[in-house]
Parts: C-alpha cells; sequence; structure tokens
C-alpha cells in the first residue's frame, strides 16, 4: 500500500509523530532551520550534527534516535548550498528521507523541507512523488513477499491545504509511473503484446476511454507492411492498440502519444549477441509503457480542452521460419517502400506506420516515446533522453514538462544531410544508416512517415527506462520514464 500522503500547517517547531525529518543547507543561510532544530531538540543536536561530520552535501543523510522522546526519530538530510537549490534538490532530499524512514521502521514521517523559491503547489508535487516512487517495490515475481516496513503516513510540513490539490494529482501520476515500472519490469513471457492490449482495456473500462485493437487482418488492410514485417516472426499475433481520451466539453488540442511495444526484440535475424543485453530485451515497450502510464493518469486527471489518442503498435521481433529476411523490401502505409538491411532496427519499422496512422488523426502535436537505439544510450547515458523535433515550440514545451517532473531531455540534432545514410539502390529507403550518429539517422527514418504539417517530436528513452543500480526517485529496475513528462505536457495543454 502506497503511503497516504497530506499536507500539514505542523512545523519542525511542534510536530509529533515518529519520525522527523529535516533539510539543511550546507553553509549559514541555512541556520534558521538549524537554531529551529536546536529549540526543539537542544544543543547537543548541533554537538552531535558537528561530531559525526554532518555537512549538509546533497544526498547527506543521518539518521538519530531520540530515544523515549517524541519524535523517536530525527533525520537530517543534506540540501547542499542554498543558491542551487531547487526542485531537484527537494526531491532527492525527500527521497532520502524516504527510505530512511524506512528503514527504521517507522510508520509516520514529518518531512520540514525548506520550499524557499518553489511555489507551494510545485515543492507539494515534487515531494509526494519523490515519497511514492523512491518507496516503490515490485514484490510480483516473488513466490512469498518480502516483509518492507514503509511509512504508512507522511505529512508534508508548514504547507497547509493549498498544496493538497497538487498532492492528490501527483498521486495520479505516481499510479501512471508505476504501470509503467510495472509493465517494463515484467518478463517477456508475461507482457505479449495481447498484454499491452489487456492493459488498455483496462484503463478504457475503469475511467470511460475508447479503446480500439487492430488485429493483424485490419492492420493487413491497411497497408501496415512496415509494422508487419517485424511482428512475423512471432507466434504471438500483434495488436495495434488505439486508447482515446476524450474531456468532458469543448477540445481545444487535439494529441497524439505513441509508443515503441516491442514486448522482445531479439534482433530477428540480425540476433542480438553477447554483450548486446538480450536479455534485458523485454524492456523494449518501454516507450508503449509509458504513454500507457500517462493515459492512465490523465484518464484520472481528466484535463479539459485536450483530447488523448494513445497508439502503440505491439510485437515482438523474433526468428522463425517465418521471420522477416534481412535485405527483404516492405511497403509502410503510406506507400513508401523500405529495404530492411537489418532486422535488428525493428522498432522504427513499427513506428513507421503507427506515426502514419496517427497523422490521419489530424492531431495538434503528437510525440513518440521509443528505446530506439543504443547510439542514443552511448550519447546521453542513463539519465536523459533524447529529444528530436523540428518544432522550437514542441522541442520547448516537452523539455519544460520534463524538467517539472524530474526528468532530463535533451535535444538533438535532426540533420538533413544524414538522410544520405539512409539511400537505399532498389526501395526508397533502408532501415538502417551507418553506425556513427546512429541515432540521428533513426530519428530522420521516423521524420519520412510524419506528414510535414502535423508538430511531432520523437524521444529516445533507450538509455532512460531501466536504472540497473537505481539513483534518485528511481529504485534498482523499471523507471517508468517518460510518464510525468508526458502527463506534464498534456496537462499544460500540449504545445505553445
Ligand atoms: N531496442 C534496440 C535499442 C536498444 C539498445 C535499446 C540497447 C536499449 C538498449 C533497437 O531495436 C536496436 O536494436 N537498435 C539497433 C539499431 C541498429 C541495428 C541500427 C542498435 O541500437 O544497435
Ligand atoms: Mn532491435
Ligand atoms: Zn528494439
Amino acid at each position: 500500500m502506497a503511503a497516504e500522503i497530506r499536507c500539514s500547517t505542523a512545523t519542525l517547531a511542534n510536530w509529533s509523530g515518529e519520525a522527523l525529518a529535516v533539510g539543511l543547507f550546507s553553509d549559514d543561510a541555512g541556520a534558521a532551520s538549524r537554531s529551529a532544530l536546536s529549540a526543539r531538540f537542544g544543543a547537543a543536536i548541533a554537538d552531535q550534527l558537528e561530531r559525526r561530520r554532518f555537512k549538509a552535501k546533497p544526498g547527506e543523510c543521518l539518521s538519530l534516535d531520540l530515544l523515549g522522546q517524541t519524535p523517536g526519530q530525527l533525520i537530517v538530510v543534506g540540501l547542499g548550498a542554498p543558491a542551487d537549490f531547487g526542485p531537484e534538490q527537494l526531491r532527492s532530499a525527500t527521497a532520502a528521507a524516504s527510505k530512511a524512514a524506512a528503514a527504521s521502521g517507522c510508520s509516520q514521517l514529518g518531512l520540514a523541507m525548506p520550499i524557499e523559491g518553489l511555489a507551494p503547489e510545485a515543492a507539494a508535487a515534487a515531494m509526494a512523488e519523490a515519497v511514492r516512487l523512491s518507496l516503490y517495490a515490485d514484490q510480483r515475481f516473488k513466490s512469498e513477499a518480502e516483509p518492507r516496513p514503509c511509512p504508512s503516513q507522511v505529512e508534508l510540513l508548514a504547507l497547509g491545504d493549498a498544496a493538497q490539490a497538487a498532492v492528490a494529482s501527483s498521486g495520479a501520476i505516481c499510479s501512471g509511473v508505476e504501470l509503467a515500472r510495472q509493465l517494463v519490469a515484467a518478463p517477456p513471457n508475461v507482457v505479449t503484446p495481447a498484454a499491452l492490449a489487456d492493459t488498455a482495456a483496462a484503463i478504457a473500462r475503469d475511467h470511460g476511454l475508447e479503446l480500439k485493437v487492430l488485429e493483424r487482418g485490419d492492420c493487413e488492410a491497411l497497408g501496415m507492411g512496415s509494422y508487419l514485417a517485424v511482428a512475423q516472426g512471432s507466434d504471438l499475433p500483434p495488436k495495434f492498440i488505439h486508447l482515446t481520451y476524450r474531456p468532458a466539453g469543448p477540445v481545444q488540442r487535439r494529441l497524439v502519444l505513441i509508443g515503441k511495444g516491442l514486448t522482445f526484440d531479439s534482433g530477428g535475424y540480425n540476433l542480438k549477441t553477447a554483450g548486446s543485453q538480450i536479455e534485458m530485451m523485454k524492456y523494449d515497450m518501454g516507450g508503449s509503457a509509458a504513454v500507457l502510464g500517462a493515459m492512465r493518469a490523465i484518464a484520472e486527471l481528466k484535463p479539459q480542452g485536450v483530447e488523448v489518442h494513445m497508439v502503440v503498435a505491439a510485437c515482438e521481433n523474433m526468428i522463425s521460419g517465418g521471420a522477416i529476411h534481412p535485405g527483404a523490401i516492405v511497403t509502410a502505409s503510406n506507400g513508401k517502400t523500405i529495404e530492411i538491411n537489418n532486422t535488428d532496427a525493428e522498432g522504427r519499422l513499427t513506428l513507421a506506420d503507427a506515426l502514419v496512422y496517427a497523422c490521419k488523426l489530424e492531431p495538434d502535436a503528437m510525440v513518440d516515446l521509443a528505446t530506439l537505439t543504443g547510439a542514443c544510450v552511448i550519447a546521453l547515458g542513463e539519465e536523459i533522453a533524447g529529444l528530436w523535433s523540428p518544432s522550437d515550440a514542441l522541442a520547448e514545451g516537452l523539455i519544460d514538462a520534463g524538467a517539472q517532473g524530474g526528468e532530463q531531455l535533451w535535444r538533438m540534432p535532426l540533420r538533413a544531410s544524414y538522410r544520405e545514410g539512409l539511400k537505399s539502390g532498389l526501395a526508397d529507403m533502408k532501415n538502417t544508416g551507418p553506425r556513427p550518429g546512429g541515432s540521428i539517422t533513426a530519428a530522420l527514418f521516423l521524420q519520412d512517415f510524419v506528414d510535414p504539417t502535423v508538430p511531432w517530436a520523437h524521444l529516445d528513452i533507450a538509455g532512460t527506462v531501466w536504472s540497473d543500480k537505481g539513483r534518485g526517485l528511481d529504485p534498482a529496475g523499471a523507471t517508468g520514464f517518460g510518464v510525468r513528462t508526458l502527463v506534464n505536457w498534456v496537462r499544460a495543454g500540449g504545445p505553445a
């Protein structure tokens, strides 16, 4: 059970409960909370912090037992220099405090964090997300769940009622992130294309959204030769999933969220080899998980004025006598012919037909999320997703929406001359260019399937969907990356 999170008018001076967490700055500007700490718990606290060499650096966290007192546990967390303070620091300090409270087995936690320079709503949302997302654990695949003490009641001190609504919406967003994490973490024998369609059906049923699932025959009728070429090697049928949220009242904007939904990517006949992390390729549906998670949150938040469509061309990339040959030429639903010079560049083949379908919805903007290239992981690492878009306004809106939720996006170039690398002697194009700039040619490939009048952005989340060791708000494993960016972007009404 997720902790119940409330805003409270109680303060560091008077909150009573089991564990009190206090954020401290690393230099004298933080003297206010330091003296409040001494005022409540005595000057000995300052001595103890000194003795234990607490410097209040970012990420530093000390847990002190106050035997026989209320609170019985004092958790101090470092915030670094006040000049560097922002939502990111607030989130990581809150996550550290939450984990410390859980480790000490406390069920009530009071969080006394400075919110200097932040709107109370933004601060409350950042803290609520940090508490819930950092304490997340996934025990679905254990035969017996390990007992895991977690705070069941968390109070955000000195915030008051004004910020309570922000906490409530962050609850919906966190449910979306958790759904995405569960989908990504689940193994490929559980999360199949049909399971993704079932997840969409459950969201549609629970929240009254519209759902259309196109079967193989429907996709054939639409001429989706590119997507179906990827799907044909699998024993599992492809599912082309289209989920729609319609607001009550007038529609000002129509947006489409598209997710790569490869529930397993073996590489096909260009089989992934040792060192290519083939055993991790269950997470190749991370884009679809992000858009499903976002739709779940949107369905619950019911933003006004925006109609939101989700499109996922789900399938597996497998090997069999029926699998596509390297060198095959296929025709996508916009009539373009593609020479498949590498069956492991399958994501873009599925997205091609998804993008053509999405453009027919005549959206005001559309965004695709995909674990598209290893090259993007090399370029930007685990913490930053690549962003490609011909539209400055759309790119900026997405970067802002990401920053608001603690997800980093970095804009990359759609360098037109690199399109040369995709030229084919026989077909209109190849699906794979040279290795250098591999994430850029992948984005350029996608652009060929986008109507130039539709504002479009592509996010390569290959590096960010999974964290081996865990970091900040992300426990080790699936991160649910993309949900917060998308929901914040949709709530802001899409493109500027
Ligand atoms: N799903 C992979 C991309 C990937 C790689 C995601 C590593 C996460 C971690 C994608 O389908 C793929 O195989 N891409 C190839 C493209 C290449 C053949 C042009 C790649 O990046 O190696
Ligand atoms: Mn691949
Ligand atoms: Zn893939």
